[in-house]
């Protein structure tokens, strides 16, 4: 009853989380995938990373972050062995991934983005019969190109963003599929590649903790996004990185 006198309520007046490590907030993010995460001058930068460094600071936690390869995140392996408190990787909340974690609230729209070489032409999964079409192994680009590719297509798994991207320019793919929200920055170091489709998933980002395994965290994650939208943090920290 007293808390009016106080105004708004704070995270803190939530349950302080367990982590995994005394002090820190452990998270697990497959880098690069830039903007979201990426290391420059040996620290980790990014969308997300701004977004977690809120949640630390006001949990008081040090951050820690791991890089993690991006299948181990999506398919709760991470997270359910205790290797990090939680997940941020431009992570897309789906069905089958919450039947192994507990995701927070969507906090960022996605779609699927085909990239190929300027002037080859394709600009459809159509055009891409008998040719191979690269995507990081577990993402749900790999699964929107399996079931909507040519049968007849090659679909590469590869493991990050990094081997794609190297995929592209040397040509060991024709075309390669992935979220819309990084492209542009592929296509910003690749003068010779461009953005020939958008495919409207309907994705949504949202970070991730082990299945029924910590409520409070997730409850302190949910109440700094939602602070962070009503007090426009969020929106400065979508201009540093996406510009506007
Ligand atoms: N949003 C896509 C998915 O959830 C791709 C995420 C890849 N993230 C990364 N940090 N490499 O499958």
């Amino acid at each position: 009853a007293g808390c009016a006198a106080h105004g708004e309520e704070r995270v803190s007046s939530l349950r302080a989380p367990q982590v995994v490590e005394e002090g820190a907030l452990t998270v697990c993010s497959d880098m690069p995938y830039e903007p979201f995460e990426s290391m420059k001058g040996g620290e980790p930068v990014g969308f997300d990373i701004d977004l977690i460094r809120e949640v630390a600071a006001e949990l008081d936690l040090r951050l820690e972050i791991k890089d993690t390869d991006f299948d181990a995140i999506q398919s709760g392996d991470a997270l359910n062995s205790d290797q990090c408190d939680l997940a941020i990787s431009a992570m897309t909340i789906t069905g089958e991934r919450a039947r192994v974690l507990d995701f927070s609230s969507p906090y960022f729209d996605a779609s699927q983005a085909l990239v190929v070489a300027k002037g080859s032409g394709i600009d459809a999964l159509d055009d891409l019969d008998r040719q191979r079409i690269g995507v990081q192994g577990g993402t749900t680009g790999e699964l929107y190109v399996t079931d909507n590719a040519p049968a007849s297509a090659d679909v590469v798994p590869l493991e990050d963003a990094v081997a794609m991207e190297e995929a592209l320019t040397t040509r060991a793919v024709d075309a390669a599929v992935y979220d819309n929200t990084v492209v542009g920055d592929v296509v910003a170091n690749n003068p010779d590649l461009e953005v020939s489709a958008e495919f409207d998933t309907g994705e949504q980002y949202g970070m991730a903790v082990k299945k029924n395994g910590n409520v409070d965290l997730l409850r302190s994650i949910n109440k700094v996004l939602a602070t962070l939208e009503d007090d426009g943090g969020y929106d400065k920290i979508y201009a540093t990185w996406f510009g506007g």
